[in-house]
C-alpha cells in the first residue's frame, strides 16, 4: 500500500514500481543519460566529413582525456556512480594505435592511484617515438582534452593555465600532433567554455566535438557521435568567443573581492557580440551553432500574429544523406528606439524529430509578443514597465543566430505599448557605468564604494553546522498516533482545514518548520518540516542537479545525468523532461523529498565555476529548459527546487560578493528565466542565491522575494535560503524566505518576534507554506 509521505517518513529500500528493479542507477535511466548525452553534444567543425568514423580504420587517440573522464562539475553538483564510461572505455572494438591508447591508460591509472582526481591529473609529455609508431599506424589522429570545474571557486583564463586556454603541457601536445597529422580530429570534455579559436584557425583540425561533461555514459556519447550512431544535432548554448577578453563581462570581474559591477548591461553573449560595433568578428562560434551529418533547408516560412504571440510557420527538410535533427530558432529585432536594443534576441525555438533524408516536418512556434519588450529602468517610455517601443518588429529564422534570416514581416506599432508596470524593485546603488547599443557607456551617478555588506558571524550557524532534532516529539505511540491532537494527514485527507491545523502549533513550533532538520537515511543535505507530535514529515533534501546526489561512502550509486550545459545544448524539451523525470524517480525511490534542482543562473562570465550547473547565456532558453525539468520532476510529486535565485555569477567570495547592476539588466537577463520557469512551470519551491543584489543579500531581499516573486509573478511555493548563508532569519523570513538552511536559528528568531522586530503573521505565513509544500508532496 502506497500511503501519502510513505516513502519521505520511512525510506523503505524498496523498488518504486512493486515487481520491478530499483530505478535508481537502473539500465534505463542509465542509457536515458548516454541519449540525452548524444543529443546535446555540438559538432563545431567538421571538414572534408571527416566524422563519422569508421571504427575499422586505423586511430590514433591522443591526450590523457581519453582515459581521464570528466563526467561533470564539482561540489554539490557532483553524482555518486558505480562507475562512469570514458572515450577510451567506449572505444573497445575499434581499430585504435594500441600502444598509445596504453600509455596515456596507464599514466591516468597511475594517477588516479595516487590520489588525483579526475580531469585534475596533468597531461604526460608525448614522446617522439610514440608519436612516430602512432603516425605509421594511422592517418587520422583524435585529440582528447578535458576540463573540471566546482562549486566554490572560478575558473581562470590566463595563458597556457589548463582551464580556459591550454596548459602548455597540452600546447605542447597538440602542436605535435599537429604537425605530424594532417587529419585531425578534436573532443572536448568541459563543462564550461574554452579557448577554441585554435581549432577553427588550424588546417589540420578537421573536425571538433563539444562533447560537454556528459555524465555516467559520457564516454559512450562521444563513441555514438564520432562514429556516426548519433548524427549530431546540438547546438551552443552559449557564444564561444576568439579568446577570453572578447567577452565583455570579463574587464572588472575579478577586481574587487566585494562586488561585481555587470557593466555590459543586458548585452550579455550573443546580445554584446551581434550588437555592438566590431564585436561580431571576435565570435570563434556563435551562439545556437552546431554541425549535423546531415543538411536541412527550412521551407515555406510565414509569420503572423495569434493572439499575443507571432506564429512562425515553416517546413524543415532533410535534404542530406543520413538521418537528423533540426533545432529552429527564431530571433526577435526590436527598433532601437530610445532605450537600445540587442540587435537579436531569441524568441522562440524548436526542434524536429529524426528526418529521414526527403523527409519534412511541419513546425509552428508561437513566440509571446512580450519576449520582444525592454523593461524601462529610466522612464524614457515609461518607468518600471515592460515596454514594446513604437517602430518596426522583425523576426529572423535559421539555425543559429548568424544564420537567421528576416521573414517577409514586420510587426509595425505606431505608439509606444506599455505591456506591464511593474515598480522599481532592487534599484542599483553602486553601479558606476552601463554600456548601451553602441558600445559606449552611460555614467550613472552612484558613488563607488568597496564596502563589504556587514554580517554577525556571531549569531549564524556556522557553515556545516547540524540542525537540532525536533524538541516536541512526545505523544507518539509505538503503532503511530493515538490521541486527538491534530496530525497533518487530518488536513491532507481534507478533515481539518490548514489554518486551523496552524492554530494548533505554538510561536516556537512554527518558528522551527522555518529551520533545516536533521538527515535521516542517506540523505545530507538536511530536511525540513520535521514536527512528529503533529505528524508533519521530516522531508529530506539532495542536490542536484545533474542526479540525485548520495555521499559517496553510503553506497548508493545513482544515475549522473549529463551536465545542465549539455542539456540546454540539445534545445529538447521533451528530452530534458524525460530527464527530470527519470531523476526524481531516484529521489523518490530513496525516499527524499525535494530535489535541490534546476539551477539556472545565467552564464555571465565563462569563469563562473558553477556553469557546468546552469543552462545559457540566454534567458529564454534557461526558462524553457528549467520549465521542462521542473515539470519532469514535479510529475513524480517531488518538489523541484530552482536556483540560486539571482545573480550567482561568481564563486569567489560567493557569500557576500555583491552583484551590482541596472534593474533592466536584472528583469531582462538574470531573472527573466526565472520568471519564465514560475509563470509556466509552477516550482513548488526556490533556494535563494548567496550574494547580494545591488547591495541587499538575496535571501533578506523583500523586492526580489515579495516585490517580484510573489507579488508580480505569482510564486506560491516555498522559498529557501541556500546553505548557510550570511543573512539573518528574521530579515529572511521578513523578506519573504521562509527556510533557513542548513540550520536555522530558532532562538534568536523568537527573540526578535518577542522584542517587536519579526511581525509573528509573517512566521506564520512562511510555516503555512512549509506545510503546503508538505501536502504537496506525494
Ligand atoms: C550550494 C547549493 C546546494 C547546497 C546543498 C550549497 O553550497 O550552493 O547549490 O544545493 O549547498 O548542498
Amino acid at each position: 500500500m502506497n500511503s501519502k509521505w510513505q516513502r519521505i517518513n520511512h525510506m523503505p529500500p524498496l523498488p518504486l514500481y512493486p515487481g520491478e528493479p530499483r530505478v535508481t542507477a537502473g539500465a534505463a535511466h542509465i542509457a536515458l543519460a548516454r541519449e540525452a548525452a548524444a543529443e546535446g553534444m555540438v559538432l563545431l567543425k567538421n571538414e572534408e566529413r571527416t566524422l563519422p568514423l569508421d571504427p575499422a580504420a586505423p586511430l590514433a587517440v591522443f591526450g590523457k582525456a581519453q582515459a581521464d573522464y570528466v563526467k561533470g562539475g564539482g561540489g554539490s553538483g557532483d553524482v555518486t556512480t558505480a562507475y562512469s564510461r570514458s572515450l577510451l572505455g567506449a572505444l573497445e572494438g575499434w581499430n585504435l594505435c594500441a600502444p598509445l591508447s596504453a600509455y596515456y591508460a596507464g599514466y591516468v591509472k597511475e594517477q588516479y592511484a595516487q590520489g588525483v582526481a579526475p580531469g585534475l591529473v596533468a597531461e604526460p609529455p608525448l614522446d617522439d617515438a610514440l608519436l612516430a609508431q602512432a603516425r605509421a599506424y594511422a592517418d587520422t589522429a583524435l585529440v582528447t582534452l578535458c576540463r573540471y570545474s566546482s562549486e566554490g571557486a572560478d575558473r581562470t583564463a590566463l595563458p597556457h593555465d589548463g582551464d580556459f586556454y591550454l596548459s602548455e603541457a597540452e600546447e605542447a601536445m597538440v602542436s605535435k600532433v599537429l604537425a605530424a597529422f594532417d587529419r585531425v580530429v578534436v573532443v572536448l570534455n568541459t563543462g564550461g567554455m574554452m579557448d577554441t579559436s585554435w581549432c577553427r584557425a588550424s588546417d589540420s583540425v578537421k573536425a571538433v566535438l563539444l562533447a560537454w561533461q556528459g555524465g555516467i555514459e559520457g564516454g559512450g556519447a562521444m563513441a555514438d557521435v564520432l562514429c556516426g550512431r548519433v548524427c549530431p544535432s546540438g547546438r551552443l548554448s552559449d557564444t564561444f568567443a576568439e579568446n577570453f577578453d572578447a567577452y565583455p563581462s570579463s574587464e572588472g570581474f575579478g577586481d574587487s573581492i566585494h562586488y561585481v559591477e555587470y557593466h555590459e548591461d543586458i548585452f550579455v553573449g550573443y546580445r554584446y557580440f551581434e550588437t555592438i560595433p566590431g564585436a561580431a568578428q571576435k565570435v570563434c562560434y556563435p551562439f545556437g551553432f552546431g554541425l549535423s551529418y546531415t543538411t536541412f533547408a527550412m521551407e515555406d516560412m510565414a509569420c503572423a500574429p495569434a493572439g499575443d504571440a507571432l506564429r512562425v510557420t515553416l517546413f524543415v527538410r532533410n535534404t542530406g544523406d543520413v538521418a537528423g535533427r533540426q533545432v529552429v530558432q527564431i530571433y526577435g529585432e526590436a527598433p532601437q528606439g530610445k532605450l537600445g536594443k540587442p540587435a537579436r534576441v531569441l524568441i522562440g525555438f524548436a526542434k524536429t524529430r529524426t528526418l529521414a533524408p526527403g523527409e519534412r516536418e511541419a513546425v509552428i512556434i508561437d513566440c509571446p509578443v512580450r519576449g520582444l519588450a525592454s523593461f524601462d529602468d529610466t522612464g524614457a517610455v515609461c518607468r518600471s514597465a515592460w515596454v514594446l517601443e513604437a517602430g518596426d518588429y522583425h523576426v529572423h529564422v535559421g539555425e543559429n543566430v548568424r544564420d537567421a534570416r528576416p521573414l517577409d514581416f514586420c510587426l509595425h506599432l505606431e505608439e509606444d505599448r506599455v505591456v506591464e508596470r511593474c515598480a522599481s524593485r532592487c534599484a542599483p546603488q553602486h553601479l558606476t557605468r552601463r554600456m548601451r547599443a553602441d558600445g559606449s557607456y552611460e555614467a550613472l551617478p552612484m558613488d563607488r564604494s568597496d564596502e563589504p555588506l556587514p554580517y554577525d558571524p556571531s549569531v549564524l550557524p556556522f557553515d556545516g553546522q547540524t540542525p537540532e532534532d525536533c524538541p516536541w516529539t512526545g505523544g507518539l505511540h509505538m503503532w503511530g498516533a493515538k490521541d486527538e491532537l491534530p496530525m497533518l494527514i487530518d488536513v491532507a485527507e481534507g478533515r481539518m482545514t490548514l489554518d486551523a491545523f496552524l492554530d494548533s502549533l505554538t510561536l516556537e513550533q512554527q518558528i522551527h518548520l522555518l529551520g533545516g532538520q536533521p538527515n535521516r537515511g542517506i540523505a545530507n543535505t538536511f530536511g525540513f518540516g520535521n514536527l512528529p507530535r503533529a505528524g508533519v514529515p521530516n522531508v529530506m533534501t539532495a542536490d542536484g542537479p545533474a542526479g540525485l546526489r548520495i555521499q559517496p561512502h553510503l553506497g548508493v550509486c545513482t544515475t549522473a545525468f549529463p551536465c545542465a550545459t549539455l542539456l540546454a545544448c540539445t534545445w529538447d524539451e521533451a528530452l530534458v523532461e524525460r530527464v527530470g523525470r527519470a531523476a526524481a524517480e531516484e529521489v523518490r525511490e530513496n525516499g527524499i523529498g525535494v530535489w535541490l534542482a534546476p539551477a539556472m543562473n545565467i552564464h555571465r562570465s565563462p569563469l563562473c565555476g558553477r556553469n557546468f550547473e546552469y543552462y545559457s547565456e540566454d534567458p529564454l532558453l534557461a526558462g524553457h529548459m528549467a520549465s521542462a525539468m521542473v515539470r519532469g520532476v514535479q510529475s513524480m510529486g517531488v518538489a523541484a527546487c530552482i536556483k540560486h535565485f539571482a545573480c550567482n555569477n561568481r564563486e569567489e567570495n560567493r557569500r557576500n560578493c555583491d552583484s551590482r547592476l541596472s534593474e533592466r539588466a536584472l528583469r531582462e537577463i538574470y531573472l527573466r528565466g526565472f520568471e519564465l520557469c514560475v509563470k509556466a512551470a509552477h516550482p513548488w519551491s526556490l533556494m535563494t542565491a548567496y550574494n547580494p543584489i545591488n547591495g541587499v543579500r538575496a535571501s533578506e531581499n523583500t523586492d526580489l522575494l515579495t516585490g517580484i516573486l510573489r507579488e508580480e509573478w505569482g510564486f506560491d511555493g516555498v522559498v529557501t535560503t541556500d546553505w548557510y548563508t550570511y543573512g539573518e532569519q528574521h530579515r529572511e523570513v521578513a523578506a519573504g524566505n521562509d527556510i533557513k538552511m542548513g540550520c536555522g536559528m530558532p532562538a534568536h528568531t523568537l527573540a526578535r518576534v518577542q522584542d517587536g522586530t519579526l511581525d509573528p503573521a509573517l512566521v506564520r505565513q512562511s510555516a503555512r507554506r512549509v506545510l503546503e509544500l508538505c501536502l504537496r508532496l506525494a
